[in-house]
Parts: structure tokens; C-alpha cells; sequence
């Protein structure tokens, strides 16, 4: 099954573990994919692990505005609109409770993923309306609806697009643009080893067993799981959902 034949999908975040698997899957379903993200090489690399003519890349900081418009006109330009974007870029922080929690570090938190979601679909929606419509994706997180000690930016910031995600479906339904987040709780990515890894210093496999016995199906999400719901989002199956939140979390959050 082809969902996305002649569409465009625009991923920021995308050399990185989400993005990468979400780039795989649109284009072998037909998309043309832009993945964006901060350096070359990965990007190259993951251009590369496509394995498609279908997929290309952009060099963009979603902090910069000239940057993110710059992802945008390259979209247009390539491939003439942009009907699928998934405004997935995004950083951890540190884990230190908020009364040790460095001021820049927040503040660089909050500039990524909720400055660049923000910037993202203030270049993003023009086009999406020129075009007819089209469907956003913005990555929360478990952490965009629950607390999580040790992570006060990153749960502020996961937080906070959920109110982007609400305002700008509103925004967009008189052009046919969607927008919905998709909300995982830990996905097998390298934030996660970071995670790991900053909980629990040179045991990072026992945090990460730790993490899995307390998700109800006893694992971490892959970057496929949430990869599959970002595709139904913006697939014609989805063509009703606007404006929600969409859990991807293993039961994480039933209770
Ligand atoms: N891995 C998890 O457990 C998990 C759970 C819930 C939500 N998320 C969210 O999923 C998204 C993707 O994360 P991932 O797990 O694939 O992690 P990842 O680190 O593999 O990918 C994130 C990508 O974003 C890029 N990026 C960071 N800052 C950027 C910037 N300023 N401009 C452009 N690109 C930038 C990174 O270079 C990286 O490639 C993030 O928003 C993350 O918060 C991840």
C-alpha cells in the first residue's frame, strides 16, 4: 500500500532515531522526503540508509528563523509544496532536579523544542495553505502530560507544544491543515541511551530495565511504533483527527 504517493513530507530531527525511521517509511510508501537536521554527515548517512531517490536532506538549526525558512523554500523549490510535516527535532537536557537544573540548559531546551516546533509551523502552514491543506505531527511525549523528576525542561517543553499543537489546529482547520502530536513514552533511540545513562552513570542497561518493568507491555517503544502513527496521521485514514493528543506509550499513561 502506497499512502503517500506524489506527497511531500518535510522531518526535522531527521537523521536522528524517530525521524530516520519515519523518513523510511514515507518513502517507501511513495513520499518525497526532506529530512532536516543539524549536521551534514548524518544527514548523508541517513539519505544514504533510505536507499531512495525519494529521500534528500537540508541542513537546518530549527532555532534560526532564516534557517527554518530556508528548510521550507528548499521543500518548495525541490519538490514544489510540502503536504506532510513532522516537526519532530528535538533535545533531552540534563536530569538534575529543577533547584540544580543550569539555567542555559533550560533555556537551550526550550529554544529547540518549543522555539523550533513554533518556528517550524509559522513558515510551514503558508504553504501547507497554498497547497490545499496538509497534516503536522508535532513529537510531544509522555512527558507532554505527565511529570518526570530530574526533567523540568524537557517536560515543560513537551508540555508546551501540546498548547502550540491545540492553537495551531485551530488556526489551520479553515485550510484543510491538521495538526495532532504523537506523545511516546521511551523509544529505542540514542536520547534514551542518553537518558540511561545520565540516571544511572556506567548502568545504563539496568536503568534501562528499570525504565521497561514500569510500561505496562514491558518495553520500550520502537522508532517504527511511533513512526506508524505519525504515517496515519497524515495518511487519508486520519483525515478526521485534528487538534489531539496521541499516545504512543505501551500503557505507560493508563494509570
Ligand atoms: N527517544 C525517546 O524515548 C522519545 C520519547 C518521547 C519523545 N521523543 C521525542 O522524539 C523526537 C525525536 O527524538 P529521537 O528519539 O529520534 O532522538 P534523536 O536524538 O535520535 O533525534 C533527534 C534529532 O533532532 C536533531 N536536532 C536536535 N537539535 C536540533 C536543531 N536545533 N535543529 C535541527 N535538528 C536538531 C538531532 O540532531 C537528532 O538527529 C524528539 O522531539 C524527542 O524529544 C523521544
Amino acid at each position: 500500500m502506497a499512502r503517500f504517493t506524489d506527497k511531500v513530507v518535510v522531518i526535522t530531527g531527521g537523521a536522528g532515531g524517530i525521524g530516520l525511521a519515519a523518513g523510511q517509511l514515507f518513502a517507501d510508501e511513495g513520499a518525497q522526503v526532506l529530512l532536516v537536521d543539524l549536521e551534514e554527515g548524518a544527514l548523508q548517512a541517513a539519505t544514504k540508509q533510505i536507499n531512495s531517490d525519494k529521500a534528500s536532506y537540508c541542513v537546518a538549526d530549527v532555532t534560526q528563523p532564516e534557517q527554518v525558512k530556508a528548510y521550507v523554500d528548499t521543500a518548495v523549490s525541490r519538490y514544489g509544496g510540502i503536504d506532510c510535516f513532522l516537526n519532530n527535532a528535538g533535545i533531552e537536557g540534563v536530569v538534575n532536579p529543577i533547584t540544580d537544573y543550569p539555567v542555559e540548559v533550560f533555556d537551550k531546551v526550550i529554544e529547540v523544542n518549543v522555539k523550533g516546533v513554533w518556528l517550524g509551523l509559522k513558515y510551514v502552514m503558508p504553504v501547507m495553505k497554498q497547497g490545499g491543506g496538509g497534516s503536522i505531527v508535532i513529537t510531544s511525549s509522555v512527558a507532554g502530560v505527565i511529570g518526570s523528576p530530574g526533567l523540568s525542561a524537557y517536560v515543560t517543553s513537551k508540555h508546551a507544544v501540546i498548547g502550540i499543537m491545540r492553537t495551531a489546529s485551530l488556526e489551520g482547520a479553515p485550510d484543510n491543515i491538521r495538526v495532532n502530536t504523537v506523545n511516546p513514552s521511551p523509544v529505542d533511540t540514542r536520547m534514551m541511551r542518553s537518558l540511561e545513562e545520565a540516571v544511572a552513570p556506567g548502568a545504563a542497561d539496568q536503568a534501562k530495565q528499570s525504565f521497561q518493568a514500569g510500561i505496562p507491555l514491558q518495553r520500550y517503544g520502537s522508532p517504527e511504533d511511533v513512526a506508524n502513527i505519525m504515517a496515519f496521521l497524515c495518511s487519508d485514514d486520519g483525515s478526521f483527527c485534528t487538534g489531539s493528543v496521541y499516545m504512543v506509550d505501551g500503557g505507560s499513561t493508563a494509570s
